[in-house]
């Protein structure tokens, strides 16, 4: 509210700038009707939308949109009214000079000019926004071509000023038409994608449980923004934070200084299964599958190692509290993907945390982070950053908006409307999880096979071993326990011993077969895992829905139909 009132001082105390006042003197600005002024004060969603669109957050994107939607559906239209003058013209200069809270914030989209104001003045990042403050938005609608343009141009639309002089029009063509997922790599064309720009992708659930160890061209890939393109020549590691001050690593300082370890583990998405969610009701996000979940060998150094050549040590910052990681990937304001974990989980003898620059035997692909990412084993895949180029000991988390407004878990009774990201603490450690990875859900069994092979995976967070896996063939009256591939020495890659007691990184991969129940024409198979601190799936998804459909790990169902023709 208080920045609310702030923002009403600027527009009707008399702060209004020349060009501003000239643009209401046309009778656009209706930013100062007090109708739609109220309007949009009463829906936090209209500032969270163009928030979203300039910091390219794609959840606040979404709130934005879904408040939009849910205007639209209650009748009332955000829709621009018909223009009866026309607008006033502006010059880039003009428009250059409105970068700040005092001369009004504009921004140019497709030759039109927007004074954006007052969703700066509320929206809590505004440091960020202000840097597209006086420019285009075109380069940040690039960086998230994924999401709905129509909406959210309706919604900006509200706020337009003037347009844009035509010669200047002509210079800014040059530069925001640059597409800056041109140099993003090659990827196998079997994986399902849920976003081109950025790449987001999921391979098949039943090539997925062909292996323990995910090939690398399968593994899923979940990018925020363009692959940086990283020279491994010139490319530099920064350890800071500790009193001895930078530790500057090249990558063969990396490799050539610590001893190379190698640790298999598994990678899950904080949204692996919220498709899930989308049944009970709609979550913001990318709609993932079953299978954005992987499992990987990595090769590196040890975080642990390389903290302590930078200095840490017992007694050394006890103030310190958590390691914040920063990638290369950038956003047009220059924001980078960050995030962190907390300091015990690094320096852990047991931790296992790894600055990795192997996958699977092979330098680190692009899309997984090349030349270093962080492996946090038995932690959501959003702290493991990739393409690492800073690594921070600090008293507090990172201040990414990942880390603080994203990924994190709330009720079921928390909407758009009464979320609020600083009550929740960031996800570390992920629950239990299993899957169904074949037969797929809908698909035709032949009673003549007789026996039915039900395939999946099972993992669990924090380094605890999945011990059991049930399956049932009737939605969950009856049980049976399937067997489990990994950790068993029953398969070929994976490990002949059970890893030692809270450093289980990998997922199991399990198989039952069981004869066809004799008289059924459809089955129901369910799958729940078990880990070695008894944590169970809970079997239903609406207690555990959230608004950003994370942490999806309900027992898994998929319904089959059972033909009683030959094969
Ligand atoms: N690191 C950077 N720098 N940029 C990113 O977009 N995505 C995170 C994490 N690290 C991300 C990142 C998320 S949300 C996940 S789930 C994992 O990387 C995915 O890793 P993968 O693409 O190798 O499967």
């Amino acid at each position: 509210m208080l920045l609310l009132r702030r923002c009403q001082g600027l527009t009707r105390c008399g702060c209004l700038a020349p060009q501003r006042a000239q643009a209401a003197a046309f009778g656009a600005v209706r930013l100062t009707s007090s109708s739609s002024h109220d309007r949009r004060s009463e829906h936090p969603g209209w500032r969270q939308a163009l928030a979203g669109l300039l910091a390219g957050t794609g959840a606040v994107l979404a709130y934005g949109l879904h408040h939009h939607k849910a205007q639209q559906t209650e009748g009332i239209s955000v829709h621009a009214k018909a223009q009866t003058a026309p607008l006033p013209i502006f010059s880039q200069e003009e428009v250059t000079k409105h970068r700040t809270l005092q001369d009004g914030v504009w921004v140019t989209y497709k030759g039109g000019v927007y004074d954006i104001t007052e969703f700066v003045t509320m929206h809590p990042g505004g440091d960020k926004i202000l840097l597209a403050a006086g420019g285009a938005l075109e380069p940040f609608w690039a960086l998230y071509a994924v999401h709905n343009q129509d909406h959210v141009l309706d919604i900006l639309s509200e706020y337009k000023v003037g347009e844009l002089k035509a010669e200047d029009q002509k210079k800014q063509q040059s530069l925001t038409t640059s597409d800056p997922y041109s140099s993003d790599p090659e990827r196998h064309p079997v994986l399902r994608v849920n976003s081109q720009k950025p790449f987001n992708a999921e391979p098949p659930p039943e090539i997925l449980s062909d292996s323990y160890i995910t090939p690398s061209a399968f593994f899923f890939k979940r990018n925020h923004l363009p692959v940086p393109q990283v020279d491994p020549a010139s490319y530099e590691l920064q350890v800071q934070g500790l009193p001895g001050g930078v530790l500057r690593l090249s990558l063969e300082d990396l490799k050539r200084r610590f001893p190379k370890r190698t640790i298999t583990a598994t990678l899950q998405c904080a949204g692996n299964r919220r498709s899930e969610m989308n049944t009970v009701k709609q979550v913001k996000g990318l709609n993932w599958g079953i299978a954005a979940i992987s499992n990987a060998t990595w090769g590196g150094a040890l975080l642990r190692d390389v903290l302590q050549a930078a200095g840490y040590g017992p007694d050394v910052a006890p103030w310190a509290r958590h390691v914040q990681f920063e990638g290369l990937d950038k956003d047009v304001t220059g924001t980078t993907y960050g995030a962190s974990i907390p300091l015990s989980k690094a320096v852990s003898e047991e931790g296992d945390v790894l600055l990795a620059y192997e996958m699977n035997g092979e330098p680190l692909p692009a899309d997984h982070g090349f030349p270093v990412r962080v492996v946090v084993p038995g932690t959501v895949g959003a702290r493991n950053v990739k393409w690492l180029s800073k690594i921070t000991v600090s008293a507090d988390e990172s201040g990414s908006h990942w880390q603080q407004n994203d990924y994190k878990g709330f009720s079921p009774a928390t909407d758009w409307d009464t979320v609020n990201f600083k009550s929740a603490p960031a996800i570390q450690e992920l629950p239990v999880q299993s899957a169904i990875t074949a037969p797929a859900d809908g698909a035709v069994v032949f009673r003549s096979g007789e026996e039915l092979t039900v395939k999946g995976y099972a993992w669990s967070g924090g380094g605890r071993e999945v011990v059991r896996v049930d399956v049932s063939l009737d939605g969950g009256k009856t049980w049976q326990v399937a067997r489990l591939r990994g950790g068993g020495g029953d398969e070929e890659q994976a490990p002949e011993v059970s890893p030692p007691p809270g450093r289980a990184w990998a997922w199991k991969l399990w198989e039952l077969t069981a004869p066809l129940p004799p008289d059924a024409r459809q089955l129901e198979i369910v799958c729940k895992a078990v880990d070695n601190s008894y944590n169970m799936q809970p079997d239903t998804v609406a207690p555990i829905w959230n608004l950003r459909g994370v942490l999806s790990n309900a027992w898994h169902r998929v319904k089959v139909n059972i033909s009683e023709d030959e094969e």
